[in-house]
This record gives C-alpha cells, structure tokens and sequence, in this order.
C-alpha cells in the first residue's frame, strides 16, 4: 500500500459505532445518575476507567506502559523498532459534577486510531500511542493537568505527590492504589521522547456549534495561573463576641474576592477569573468563621497581562485581610502556548482533503497537549458541544463530529508516523 491508499483504508476503518459504544460504557464508571459522571483523579473509577481501557487494548495486542505519576502509554508497534512512537491521547478524569466526553474523547479517538489501524492492516513506521494523563482536572487535587506537568518536567515528581485532597488523601497514596490496580509492568521514564503529539478534545465552547464547523484546528492555549488563599482568623461565639474583636475569616475573605473581581472586570470580555472553592471553617451557624480557604483560576491569553493582573493578585489579598492572616500560594502559573505551525498545516490540509467544515481557534480551556507543546511538534483538534457547554452533566457530542474529528486525528497521525 502507498501512503495515500493506506490514509484512506485507515480513515476508512474508523468505526463510530464502536467509539460511541465506548464512550457510553465509560459513562457507566463513575455515573451520577443525572447524565454525567464523577470519576475524580486516581479514584476507584479513574482506576475502573483505565482498567477498561486496559482490557481493550489487551484484547488487540497492544502494550502498556506507566510511568511515575500514573500516566498510562498503550503502543501499537510500528515497523521500525528504534522508531520513536507517534503520541496522543489526555484525560480519562472528570470533573465532581462532569460530562461523558471532556478527557475521554481524546483517549478513544486515540484508541480508536491504533483499532482502525490493526482492522485495516496498515503498518506504519512508527509506533501509534494512545495516552491517559493522570489529574488533568485538578478538581480533587490541585494543580490541573498535573501528570503532563510532572511529565514534561514542569513540577517536582515530589511536590505532585505530597498533594493532599479535602479528605488529606495523598496523591503519593492514591496513584499507589491506582497503580496496583492497573498492574502495569512496563516502566516509561519522564520526558521519554516523542515524535509528536495530537489531542482530540471536544471544544468546550460554543464556537464550532455557532459557526457551524465540524473541526476547530487549535492555534495555541490561553494562558492560566491558579492561586490558593487561605484566610486565617479566630474562631469565637456568634451570639456573645462583639464586632470590634472579631477575626472573621469569612468576611476578610468575601472582601478579597469582591476586590479581586472588580479589579479583573473586563469590558471586552477576554479575562477569565474564577473563585471555584470556597471551604468556610468551622461551617457551623454560631461560630465565626475561623477560616477560608478559597482558588483562583486565572486566564487570559495575552502573557503581558497575564503577569500584569496576576501579579496584582496577592497585594489584594493583603489589603483586605483586616486582622486576618493571609497565605497566596500560585500553584500553577502557565505562559500561553502557541502549537507548532507545521503541525497545524498538517491538520488544516487533512481537514480540507476530508472535506471536513474547518476553522483556526484559541483554546480557552488547558489540556495535557500544553505541556507535551514544550516537548515535541504538538497540535490540537477540537470537536463541536452541544450549546458550548462543558464541566456540566449535561455536556453532550454527536456520534458523527466525534468519529470525523477521529477520522482528521488517524490521517494527521498516519503522515507523522511513517516520516
Ligand atoms: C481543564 O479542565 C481546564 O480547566 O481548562
Ligand atoms: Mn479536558
Ligand atoms: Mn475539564
């Protein structure tokens, strides 16, 4: 077979009936009841996740791989062994409140592609990857997209691992039960080398629906900074303690985010901020609140302002603590990233060449494919969601933008894996 029969016998091979089965069985692991899922980062249901994942790739013959963050490589060979594997998968995580396809579509698009490429028999240079990064969400464990990072090198193995939950479960502690669970022998080394990386991913927006486009080819990602502020006052009685002795941690904190949001008011809409968790202690009626522990979750896809309003950050806290204490901790600061403009050609002439409606964007969400953009020739392909909305029950894809924006990842990943 030449390249162009074995691209179009492998774009062929792309089964959307088995990708939409699996997603609907992954649904199932961690299902709410309500539409969504809640399959937290190295929970039981992550592990149970994975397992499946595990099992269908057994079922083909392809191999596993983790490495020390818990981060899952599956390999179908290629022709040339000493060839380095073409890669691409992210997250299999949700939010506590999340959809069927954030994460999820990007390892079954990935899977789906080695499937494809071992029904239609086609051979390629390089070994084919399909990757599960670990905690993309950073809903239980902060910061998010923690396993690329730790991959890439961007944060400490150590300081990844001594992460505690709201339970004070340790990552070190829950990768460990993940890991027994998965039971995979291989080891993968940190920074192992690619010869470049895809991720599929729904768009998370409401862009593609609104323009009616099936495939957005991703430019880059904005920028993003998280914050973790604890405000620490003194607990004291609600009926008997008056005002002037007051430490309220509740009502310094509730001064910081007012300021906080009125200094990052934007009228052309391009700042992101977000006050996602907000845990008042003792979370009793009668008793001040002693304590506030608050996150920031910061974008914007300009690095100038990124710096500019982030810094600006923690001097707000300070000056509305009162007679509180403050600590501003930056748990993840992350300049925006732009992907490789060969890669993006690439995609762009498959999408034109597959007659797929197609458009440049920026992503307003992160994803794994940021840090791997440090590593290797990376590039992102988005599918259209339901009314834009994402980390919500409700989020929903069609069976057919997901199998094309597949059927875009087997031809772009096919050309990078036999040069
Ligand atoms: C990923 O879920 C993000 O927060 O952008
Ligand atoms: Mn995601
Ligand atoms: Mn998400």
């Amino acid at each position: 077979m030449d390249e162009s029969q074995s691209i179009e016998t492998l774009v062929a091979a792309v089964s959307e009936e088995r990708l939409w089965d699996r997603h609907m069985e992954i649904a199932k692991i961690g299902a709410t009841g309500r539409g969504g899922v809640n399959r937290q980062a190295l929970s039981p249901e992550d592990a149970e996740a994975r397992l499946r994942v595990l099992d269908w790739s057994a079922a083909r013959g392809f191999t596993a791989a983790a490495d020390d963050i818990g981060n899952l490589f599956i390999r179908r060979a290629g022709s040339d062994p000493e060839a380095l594997p073409v890669v691409s998968g992210s997250h299999i995580d949700s939010q506590p409140t999340g959809g069927n396809f954030d994460g999820v579509y990007g390892v079954l698009a990935a899977l789906e592609v080695l499937d494809a490429a071992s029904d239609a028999d086609v051979q390629t240079k390089r070994p084919l990857e399909a990757v599960i990064w670990t905690n993309e969400e950073g809903s239980r464990f902060q910061p998010t997209t923690m396993g690329s990072t730790v991959f890439a090198g961007s944060l400490a193995l150590e300081t990844a691992l001594d992460t505690v939950d709201s339970e004070g479960i340790s990552v070190r502690e829950a990768l460990a039960e993940t890991q027994a669970r998965m039971g995979v022998a291989e080891h993968r080394a940190f920074r192992a080398p690619m010869a470049a990386y895809l991720e599929a991913h729904i768009e998370q927006g409401p862009v593609l629906e609104a323009t009616e486009k099936t495939i957005g080819i991703v430019s880059g990602i904005q920028g993003l900074r998280w914050f973790r502020i604890e405000v620490t006052g003194e607990e004291g009685h609600a009926g008997t303690t008056p005002e002037a002795n007051r430490k309220d941690a509740l009502v310094a904190a509730l001064a910081m985010v007012t300021a906080l949001r009125e200094f990052m008011a934007d009228p052309d809409d391009r700042v992101r901020f977000t006050v996602g968790r907000f845990e008042v202690s003792p979370n009793s009626p009668n008793t001040v609140p002693g304590r506030v522990l608050f996150t920031i979750d910061f974008r914007h896809p300009d690095a100038e302002v990124l710096a500019r309003l982030g810094d600006q950050v923690e001097g707000i806290c300070r000056a509305k603590a009162g007679g509180c204490a403050v600590t501003v901790e930056e748990t993840i600061s992350s300049p925006p990233t732009e992907f490789d403009p060969a890669v993006r050609d690439l995609l762009r002439a498959a999408a034109a060449r597959q007659a797929l409606a197609h458009m440049d964007m920026v992503s307003g969400a992160t994803h794994d494919a940021k840090y791997m953009a440090d590593l290797t020739p990376s590039g992102m392909i988005f599918v259209p969601c339901a009314g834009g909305l994402s980390h919500n029950e409700a989020e929903s894809a069609t069976p057919k933008d997901l199998a094309e924006g597949t059927r875009l990842l087997a031809e772009a990943m096919l050309r990078l894996a036999n040069r």
